[in-house]
């Protein structure tokens, strides 16, 4: 039986005792529900990142497969939905969600997930879920009470009714489980497009889970070894089923875990033209390193050297980490990792330095929805304008430490245009001009369908399979 029925039982991981285990009378077993919910309790609480957390739980929880892969659909799908499971709960307490203390409303959560979206018995996603809060007899009940009532009504009736007097963007949010404001900038920007009728296609690829992809580094590996299903970059193969961690290649650090369009990100710039021996290449925003291993393959291959900055130096150790294998291959070409802000470029002797510049810039990251369940909730619209600040102050210094005549590559996450268009319609004024990137990622991937976009790249998930990745090659004017 697996935990989807019943309550998972086992052995106490050793180190691990949180405040609750240590108040209550007799500590939880560790299970596939505990997990989840716990996931998504830090994940509200202390800002976890589900997707670092999760597999860390679940190996200390010693959680068998079937347990870990009920784990992982309730943690991942629970965080995705929560705008949808919020609402249910908020209408089936009968007051708003923040008024609930958070270890009960991250219990809550989970109940409800299981009752609308998986197949779980009622009986058991009701008391098994009203099982983890035992040790507090008063949440136990009132948890127990809102799971009951959410039972008894379909959630999509009661979503129904939720949404009366909800504008058409508002219910459309509710029923896709985005951000209303998240919604909007996905619609404008498709809209820059004439594409705007893709919109609920999008959505709905946002709530997939995403095939993981993977790269053969050049020089290290071909992607045809594998025998993998290709995907939109020329050195991208689907991973197979299971953790790509095990995959031999991937351990070594000749394949990495790396999705397409970041892959065509990278490439767009190393590839936009011929590469002249002894090139300086520089990737501004390089943690945690998945362009920068790309580019500093390529690099390596064809006589250049790739300068990695990252400004988070515990991120700066993963780009070291994530270039290993280049190093060691061609120590001669190995990349150099600095930490430091970027900003920091294009004076003295980083003034017009570089053949090759990737300026990757933290975004919203509303590209990567389906990549980051919990994203969609933690970002707010007040994070763009100053995010937007960051990039144009980091594209202002990518321009000062370009070579007269070089490449630069801004590059997002996010296709929210005052992330992408807006940040690339200052290049004018700091003396650069747009390269034709569509031709250039068309070389790369033929028949891949790209809108129309100008000279830029938009991708999408529902379109090209890849994260929403937004390219713009530059160069001086
Ligand atoms: C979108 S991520 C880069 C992803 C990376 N290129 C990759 O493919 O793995 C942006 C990175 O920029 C870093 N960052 C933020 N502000 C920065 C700054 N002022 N200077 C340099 N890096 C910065 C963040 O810490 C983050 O690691």
């Amino acid at each position: 039986m697996s935990e989807r029925d019943r309550g998972g039982a086992g052995r106490r991981p050793p180190g691990r005792r949180s405040q609750r285990d240590r108040t209550s009378p007799a500590p939880l077993a560790p299970s596939a529900r505990l997990v989840a919910r716990d996931v998504v309790l830090d994940v509200d609480r202390d800002d976890a990142y589900a997707n670092l957390l999760l597999p860390q739980r679940i190996r200390e929880a010693g959680l068998s497969a079937a347990d870990a892969g009920f784990a992982t659909e309730l943690a991942y799908g629970t965080l995705r939905w929560q705008g949808q499971h919020d609402a249910l709960i908020a209408d089936a307490a009968g007051r708003p969600v923040d008024e609930i203390d958070p270890e009960t409303l991250a219990t809550l959560r989970i109940g409800s997930h299981q009752l609308s979206r998986m197949r779980v018995p009622t009986h058991a996603a009701v008391h098994e879920t009203v099982a983890l809060l035992r040790h507090h007899r008063g949440r136990a009940g009132f948890a127990n009470a809102v799971l009951r009532r959410l039972s008894e009504v379909p959630a999509e009736e009661r979503l129904a009714a939720i949404a009366e007097g909800f504008s058409d963007d508002e219910r459309l949010a509710l029923e896709t489980g985005h951000p209303a404001w998240v919604l909007r900038a996905l619609r404008r920007s498709l809209e820059r497009e004439g594409a705007s009728d893709e919109l609920p296609v999008l959505l709905a690829a946002d709530n997939e889970p995403p095939l993981v992809q993977l790269v053969a580094l050049p020089g290290l590996a071909d992607p045809d070894e594998l025998g993998l299903e290709p995907t939109a970059s020329p050195l991208g193969r689907a991973a197979p089923s299971g953790d790509p961690a095990r995959i031999p290649q991937v351990a070594e650090g000749s394949w990495r875990v790396q999705d397409a369009g970041s892959q065509l990100a990278a490439l767009a710039l190393t590839r936009a033209r011929p590469v002249a021996d002894g090139e300086r290449w520089l990737d501004v925003c390089a943690g945690p390193g998945g362009k920068a291993a790309l580019m500093a393959a390529e690099a390596a291959m064809a006589g250049a050297r790739l300068e990695a900055n990252e400004v988070a130096p515990h991120r700066a150790r993963l780009v070291r980490h994530a270039v290993r294998a280049i190093g060691e291959r061609w120590p001669e070409h190995a990349p150099r990792v600095v930490t430091g802000d970027g900003r920091r470029y294009g004076e003295g002797e980083t003034a017009q330095a570089f053949d090759r510049i990737l300026l990757d810039a933290p975004c919203t990251g509303l590209g990567a929805l389906r990549r980051r369940p919990e994203a969609r909730w933690r970002k707010q619209p007040t994070d763009v304008p100053e995010l937007a600040r960051l990039q144009a102050e980091l594209l202002e210094a990518s321009a000062r430490a370009l070579k007269p005549g070089g490449v630069l590559a801004y590059v997002t996450c996010s296709p929210h245009l005052a992330e992408t268009r807006a940040i690339v319609d200052r290049a004018a004024a700091l003396g650069l001009r747009p390269l034709d990137t569509r031709a250039v990622v068309a070389a790369l991937a033929p028949g891949i369908a790209l809108g129309e976009t100008g000279d830029a790249v938009q991708l999408w998930p529902h379109r090209n399979g890849t994260d929403a990745m937004f390219i713009q090659l530059l160069t001086t004017a």
